[in-house]
């Protein structure tokens, strides 16, 4: 007999909270008064929440034990001293300037290196990251490779960088105008994709001729290394830890936002190699986070912050982790519904292009099917098409590629029979398409918009 070999969690449950179930009739009350946005729902009346994987982490009992030990001190708080550490350890950075998540880092980053027309190269644009560089007087160029752009492709690595693309830009612009390029691991709004180090290290030897530094977005890398170690030749044998520190290596620094791989439910920092742009950023942290051995996050935040990454790059975690991720996205398939291949590393993104044809991108589908989910079973879930793109500087909408609901899963949280559960309710909607009309938007935020817009039905 062949008998297959499951993953499971590498954990049990000490402690639950309990969820309201609600009726058809209140989640369309709910769902017209948050104008058809799940952003805008109060979470009492959702039953599961994959809106984000951010911050909606379960914590450890390590890291509540380490939440007792929040040194609460203004200035030079221990906890500060353990996170610094660790960060050295594990990631090999030199210096760490803390911060109260990931977009605060992203602020002071972009307010120190972009300079007013600086090219700020980045394979694909994520929401907060790209409008802290247009803030700085920066012009995102995406450089990701096409496949990324194509939910079809089964690419193992699209997150990778077309590096002919980088070149082109620094032939027409030239070096001196790229003050970094901007790597992500896992790309979130390609659909939690990987990049390889193959990839990495060939952007590295490119930068290093040009002068070019390379900023990480280190949020989900425990997830990249995983992707890496069973897909990229050469790692099987190596442990995650040991893969991330590599992904490090290959660059100058990183943004963090702790929300996730770290498992917290607030926190981040900057991490710098160079003596001198630490300087500037601590002079800077004062003004906007907080002092430079706090950066907005409490000592106790720290404490479980330093916990946390060390859980993220143990192999059992990450095994679990993702696999919990391809369960659902297995289910779906099983229903034939359209999502991003392969799949990623956080969630599932549904190709609403594909589920509703019969909408144009002007009529929102992931929107509307994001709101069609909630109507049915109470299941949050997140644009990630057109609402979240916004505008650009001309004020003109992005129309981008992908138009895709993001199912996303917080980790250690639920169980595989919410998995089932989020398939058969993705599977109903996808039954009645057809009859699905599309939306309006009625009000519209000028920045980040998919946060706070409001819709109608057609
Ligand atoms: N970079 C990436 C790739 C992210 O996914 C996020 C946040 C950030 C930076 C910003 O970090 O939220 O701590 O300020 N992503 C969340 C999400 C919001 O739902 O994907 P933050």
């Amino acid at each position: 007999m062949n008998i297959k070999k499951s993953w499971a969690e590498p954990y049990k449950i000490k402690m639950v909270e309990l969820i309201k179930m609600t009726t058809p009739a209140q989640r369309k009350k709910a769902m017209k008064d948050a104008g058809y946005n799940t952003f805008l729902l109060k979470s009492e009346d959702v039953y599961i929440d994959l809106l984000t994987d951010s911050g909606t982490n379960a914590m450890s009992d390590e890291q509540w034990a380490g939440m007792m030990r929040g040194d609460e001190a203004y200035a030079g708080s221990k906890n500060f001293y353990h996170l610094e550490r660790v960060i050295q350890e594990v990631y090999g950075y030199k210096y760490l300037v803390p911060t109260h998540q990931g977009r605060g880092a992203e602020n002071i980053l972009s307010q120190i290196m972009i300079k007013k027309g600086d090219i700020v190269p980045g394979n694909m644009y994520f929401t907060t990251t790209r409008l802290h560089q247009e803030l700085a007087g920066g012009i995102f160029a995406d450089v990701i490779i096409d496949e990324a752009h194509n939910s079809e492709s089964e690419h193992p690595f699209k997150g990778d960088i077309d590096l002919n693309k980088v070149e082109a830009l620094i032939k027409k612009h030239g070096a001196k105008k790229i003050p970094y390029i901007c790597v992500a691991t896992t790309v979130n709004m390609a659909g939690g994709q990987p990049i390889s180090l193959k990839n990495l290290k060939e952007l590295r030897k490119l930068t290093k001729q040009h002068g070019i530094k390379i900023m990480l977005d280190m949020t989900r890398i425990a997830e990249n290394a995983y992707f890496i170690q069973q897909n990229e030749k050469g790692y099987a044998e190596v442990p995650i830890v040991k893969i991330v520190r590599e992904i490090c290596n290959q660059t100058d620094g990183a943004t963090m936002s702790g929300k996730k791989d770290a498992c917290v439910n607030i926190g981040g920092f900057l991490a710098l190699n160079d003596w001198d742009t630490f300087e500037e950023a601590r002079n800077l942290i004062v003004v906007y986070e907080g002092l430079h051995t706090y950066g907005g996050m409490a000592g106790r935040d720290m404490e479980a912050l330093a916990i946390g990454l060390l859980e993220s790059v143990d192999d059992h975690h990450m095994n679990a982790r993702v696999g919990q991720v391809h369960y659902l996205g297995q289910q779906m398939m099983q229903y034939n519904i359209p999502i991003v291949q392969p799949i990623g590393g956080h969630g599932i993104f549904v190709d609403a292009k594909k589920f509703l044809p019969h909408l144009t991108q002007d009529q929102f589908p992931a929107q509307t099917l994001a709101a069609e989910v909630y109507l049915d079973s109470g299941i949050r879930t997140m644009e990630r098409g057109i609402v979240s793109a916004g505008r650009k500087a001309n004020g003109e909408n992005y129309y981008p590629k992908l138009e895709l609901v993001r199912f996303t899963l917080p980790r250690r949280v639920y169980t595989q029979a919410h998995m089932d559960v989020i398939a058969e309710s993705t599977a109903r909607v996808f039954e009645k398409r057809n009859k699905i009309k599309g939306m309006k938007m009625i009000y519209e935020p000028k920045y980040l918009r998919f946060f706070q817009a409001r819709f109608e039905k057609l």
